[in-house]
């Protein structure tokens, strides 16, 4: 372990930092969270009981070549002031790293699969499933029990609700509810828009800028 800012974090007897492991300042790590090598952890996170950071890529492909030529996984790297609840799973990246960014609300038991890109500010409820190389922006909601197709792209301030099962090359538009399974558009995030003060030109040009990188990220794809 790369001991930079470990001294000033809290660390319970039985959390287990492996070494490899960079950390930050002022972090908490409770009983038996487990932070594997391929993390690399920023200041003021959270890791609750039970908690799994870096473990490796749940990626057929990814672990035989592990196995058999030494592959090595890539980074799981956590930005600032994170509360990642108990039973939390992030995976270690198997082709990009996986990143969650700041101040995330990630609670008990959700799965953050590998190589997937969250931002800032984004609650992501209990149980909710996030599939291997997903985007998700900033501010976005996911309810409790949610599921989100491996490579979905969630826009910033969209919101699931509880439940939904978000299926392949699905828009998730900025600042829209989605509900159901599977998922559909509910209606706009009103108390989001309104909280953030988001105004209706500024909303347009997020949903004009979704679409583009939505066709971005889809074009040629074959996504199985
Ligand atoms: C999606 C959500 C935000 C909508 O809340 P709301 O704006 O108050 O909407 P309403 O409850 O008035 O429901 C509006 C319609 O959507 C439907 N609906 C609401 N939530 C739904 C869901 N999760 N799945 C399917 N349909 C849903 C309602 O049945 C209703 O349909 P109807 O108009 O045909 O009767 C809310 O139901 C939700 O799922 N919140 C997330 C809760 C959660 O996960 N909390 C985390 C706690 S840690």
């Amino acid at each position: 372990m790369i001991v930079n800012g470990y001294n000033s974090c809290k660390v319970a007897d039985t959390a287990i930092i492996k070494a490899g492991a960079r950390v930050g300042f002022r972090n908490t790590f409770c009983d038996y969270c487990v932070i594997h090598e391929d993390a690399i952890i920023g200041n003021d996170n959270y890791f609750a009981s039970h908690s799994v950071i870096g473990s490796a890529p749940e990626h057929r492909d990814a672990i035989e070549n592990n196995y058999k030529h030494q592959y090595k996984f890539l980074d799981v790297i956590i930005g600032d002031n994170n509360r990642i609840n108990e039973f939390v799973t992030i995976n270690a990246g198997a082709f990009r790293h996986t990143r969650v960014g700041d101040s995330n609300f990630i609670l008990r038991g959700a799965h953050i699969g590998h190589d997937t890109i969250i931002g800032n500010d984004n609650t992501i409820s209990c149980n909710a499933l996030i599939g291997g190389h997903s985007e998700i922006e900033n501010n976005c909601n996911l309810g409790l029990n949610s599921v989100l197709h491996q490579f979905s792209y969630m826009g910033e301030g969209a919101m699931l609700g509880m439940s939904a099962v978000v299926t392949k090359k699905k828009m998730l538009l900025p600042y829209n509810i989605y509900v159901g399974n599977p998922a559909r558009q509910l209606k706009y995030n009103d108390y989001l828009i309104r909280k953030l003060e988001i105004d209706a030109i500024t909303l347009n040009i997020l949903i004009e800028n979704y679409i583009d990188r939505y066709n971005l990220l889809n074009r040629d794809k074959d996504i199985k």
